[in-house]
């Protein structure tokens, strides 16, 4: 072996060493890694000290995962019926589902703890429309008689599909909006649910919407103008 090699074996050996040193370390620490490959895992514990000690000396700042934030919505039940006012998709979040079964009385239970956080105006109306054309019309029909062509075919023929819904100026009336609400989430007899395809917040501009065809918008402000 001439000098040039022995020279050579040396730096090798000591990279070896080095390198061995790096990866050789305590299990519990999440230190630096040469080339990380998920042989453990470099997660925290929670609620012990965590990276931001360093940068923060109150312990609330410095837990591994923080508390949450003021304000901010549990991951269990329905938010406040004023809180979904103000972000009405919210209560999609919350899972709707698992706060409501589906069955009557869990559908009167919405009816009166869930209200619905629009009016119907001109905005919210718009929408509602829009979505009502692609989604509903099909079989309630545009003018929410029950006649879409899914039900009545243009020629006067019976459609495709043989469960007639109910003209909305007949069942709306018998409804609570968050009963409505309900039904739209989970279906209603052969009509499937909807929870899929409209968010929360377009199900309640639906409702004004399905009101305002069945009339039920304008007694509520022939009433109101009568009061006055
Ligand atoms: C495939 C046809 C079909 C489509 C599409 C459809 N529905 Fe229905 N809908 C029905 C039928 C049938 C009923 C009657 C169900 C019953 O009472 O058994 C009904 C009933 C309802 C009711 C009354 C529910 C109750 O609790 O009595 C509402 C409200 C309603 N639909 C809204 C909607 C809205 C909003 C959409 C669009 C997102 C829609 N429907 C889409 C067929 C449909």
């Amino acid at each position: 072996m001439n000098k040039k090699n022995r020279k050579f074996y040396t730096i090798i050996a000591l990279l070896l060493l080095i390198i061995g040193f790096l990866l050789f370390k305590n299990n519990r620490s999440t230190g630096s890694e040469y080339m990380p490959d998920m042989g453990h895992s470099k997660a925290y514990e929670t609620y012990t000290k965590g990276p931001l000690t360093f940068w923060f000396n109150k312990e609330k700042f410095s837990l591994s995962s923080l508390l949450p934030v003021a304000n901010t919505i549990p991951t269990e039940g329905l938010p406040s019926n004023e809180l979904y006012s103000k972000e009405p998709s919210v209560i999609y979040s919350y899972r709707y589902t698992q706060h409501f079964s589906n069955n009557d009385q869990e559908k009167a239970r919405a009816g009166s703890s869930i209200f619905n956080p629009y009016k119907p105006e001109a905005e919210i109306l718009k929408r509602g429309e829009a979505v009502y054309t692609k989604q509903c019309a099909v079989c309630h029909g545009k003018g929410g008689n029950g006649d879409g062509p899914l039900i009545v075919r243009e020629d006067g023929s019976e459609g495709a599909y043989t469960a007639v819904p109910p003209a909305f100026s007949d069942r709306l009336p018998t409804l609570k909006d968050g009963e409505m609400f309900h039904s739209i989430t989970y279906g209603k007899g052969m009509m499937g649910s909807y929870a899929s395809h409209v968010k929360a917040d377009d199900r309640w501009k639906l409702i004004c919407y399905i009101k305002e065809l069945a009339g039920l918008n304008k007694v509520q402000q022939t009433v109101d103008t009568t009061k006055k």
